[in-house]
């Protein structure tokens, strides 16, 4: 299993996951210390192989050479975890845009591209698993400040469930997982810790273990998606019911309430 953005968070969440199926590992993301020490733990816990290969995704040749070291170590990757992203929430006009590539590179193209690498050996083997983090904010309206990360993800799932079809019955199963608020250092990346820590209680949080058996249990049973949690069902319902407009000025107030516009 290739898991991406394994150094923290989800990724790192789900590694132990994955090991304690029986699954070798290679993880990647851009900092190789904290790799090497889920590495360590994984292999005195679960005596997992593991490996690991650091890259930065937001380089746009990352994932061929991600493909190719794994080809070089005579690794065969069944199992692809699209899981590495990131946010910026200083609002379109006052992100560099560099940062915007970047966010595209890592969320978007970077996911497309390796499953676009590795697929096809699935698929000529009869087994596979893909699992595309994408999140809740890409079944919600659009909203402001960040800009491009709720289109990004929105990208992710509908691309997640258009291969999960074309996939089916091939034994490769594809799964968007699209996580709520979720603990990680996602919002200390970004910023944003006090603020919504400030604006949303704890029980809107869950945890990245709970987020990552929920990914993996999905995955398992070829859903062509999953949200964790009933309250982040329940949101996404009610926002894909709404009329745009309702819908744009329910989350136009939110981005003001955390002053993102
Ligand atoms: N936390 C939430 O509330 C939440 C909610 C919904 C969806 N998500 C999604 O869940 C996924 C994981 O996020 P998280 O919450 O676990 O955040 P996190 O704790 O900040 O972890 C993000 C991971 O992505 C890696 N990454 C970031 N930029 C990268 C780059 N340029 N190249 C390679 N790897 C990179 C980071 O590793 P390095 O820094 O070592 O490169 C880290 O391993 C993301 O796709 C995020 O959009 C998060």
């Amino acid at each position: 299993m290739l898991i991406t953005g394994a150094s923290a968070g989800i990724g790192s969440a789900l590694a132990p996951v994955y090991a304690m199926h029986g699954w070798d590992l290679v993880l990647t993301a851009r900092r190789r210390d904290a790799l090497q020490d889920r590495a360590d733990f994984l292999r005195d816990i679960y005596q997992a192989t593991v490996t690991v290969i650091p890259e930065d995704l937001a380089d746009p040749a990352a994932p061929r050479r991600l493909f190719e070291a794994v080809q070089a170590k005579g690794l065969t990757v069944d199992g692809l975890v699209n899981n590495a992203g990131f946010s910026r929430t200083a609002g379109f006009l006052d992100t560099d845009p560099e940062a915007h590539a970047a966010m595209i590179r890592v969320m978007l193209t970077a996911p497309v591209e390796l499953a676009r690498l590795f697929a096809p050996g699935m698929v000529e083997r009869g087994y596979g698993r893909i699992l595309n983090v994408a999140s809740l904010a890409g079944r919600m309206p659009a909203t402001g400040g960040d800009t491009l990360y709720g289109p990004i993800k929105s990208f992710l799932i509908k691309a997640s469930q258009g291969l999960h079809l074309e996939l089916r019955g091939t034994g490769v199963h594809v799964t968007a997982l699209c996580p709520g608020y979720t603990l990680t250092e996602f919002h200390d990346a970004n910023g944003t810790r006090a603020e919504v820590s400030a604006a949303y209680p704890g029980w809107m949080w869950q945890t990245a273990d709970h987020v990552a058996r929920v990914g993996y249990e999905a995955c398992e049973a070829n859903r062509p998606s999953v949200t964790p949690g009933i309250v982040n069902n329940l949101l996404a319902g009610l926002a894909k019911h709404l009329p745009d407009r309702l819908a744009l000025a329910m989350v136009g107030g939110h981005a003001k309430r955390l002053k993102r516009i």
